[in-house]
């Protein structure tokens, strides 16, 4: 969406949430079905804490990474429903993309989260996929062909929570060569991924790739990266796609 009228948008969802309408704060949004919260974070004793943390502690790495800053072109890869796009919404950015192959959430974003911000836009893929095991929701498209509809260098910050982790890593190569390509110079990419030193391995649902064979696939598409830390045996790494060099 066109910056001026990202940017007015969010001044009348701020206006709005002043006089009492669809308020824009995580903790006044209505939570996702409990199926949904299972589904991106796990099955846990508290699905609505869990949902919570993880919103929160991603919230904190973008903001430490400086990648929720005012103008900022957002896209979020296998969003799924808005764990952490609710949290994005009181942010100055200038517009907010997520795509993901589970139709009901995109749908419960659209409802529930476009409906207060209007430069959030949720997009539906149909995507094959491992989550299938999961979620029983086939898609038509391999993962590994997917062109990103998106034009060249279109992003300012990307993120992938959760997506290698359950991506082989031939999918995950793919798309590393996508996020090259529409992230622009100087563009930062955050995300998780499960590591081993031994042999790569899964369940059908989680991914472990082998460390050397992963951060290989990250130089090869051009990415610099860099190990932020560890948390409940997700490794976070940020991207990024250094400047382009003069003549280039
Ligand atoms: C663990 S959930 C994380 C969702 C979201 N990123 C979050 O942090 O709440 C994994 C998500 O990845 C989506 N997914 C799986 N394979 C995908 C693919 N190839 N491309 C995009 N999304 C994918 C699933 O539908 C699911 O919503």
């Amino acid at each position: 969406m066109n910056p001026v009228f990202s940017t007015i948008f969010l001044k009348i969802s701020r206006w709005r949430t002043k006089r009492g309408a669809l308020p824009i704060g995580p903790d006044s949004i209505p939570l996702p079905p409990e199926e949904f919260m299972e589904l991106v974070s796990g099955r846990t004793d508290n699905p609505v804490e869990q949902f919570k943390w993880a919103g929160e502690v991603v919230l904190r790495m973008l903001d430490e990474e400086a990648m929720t800053k005012p103008g900022t072109s957002f896209l979020d890869v296998g969003c799924g429903c808005g764990r952490i796009a609710r949290y994005l919404l009181s942010k100055p950015i200038a517009s907010y993309t997520g795509f993901d192959r589970h139709p009901g959430m995109i749908r419960w974003c659209r409802d529930n989260l476009s409906r207060r911000a209007p430069h959030f836009e949720f997009q539906y893929h149909s995507l094959k996929s491992a989550y299938r095991n999961l979620d029983g929701h086939d898609g038509a498209q391999p993962a590994g062909d997917f062109t990103f509809p998106y034009q060249n260098e279109s992003f300012d910050a990307i993120l992938l929570a959760s997506i290698f982790t359950h991506m082989p890593l031939e999918e995950s190569a793919h798309y590393l060569k996508e996020l090259q390509r529409v992230l622009r110079f100087e563009g930062k990419v955050l995300l998780s991924v499960f590591l081993t030193d031994g042999e790569p391995h899964s369940n059908g649902v989680d991914f472990y790739h082998n460390s050397r064979a992963f951060l290989k696939s990250v130089t090869e598409a051009g990415f610099v990266p860099k190990f932020r830390e560890e948390l409940k045996g997700h490794y976070w790494y940020t991207l990024s796609k250094p400047a382009q060099k003069q003549g280039t």
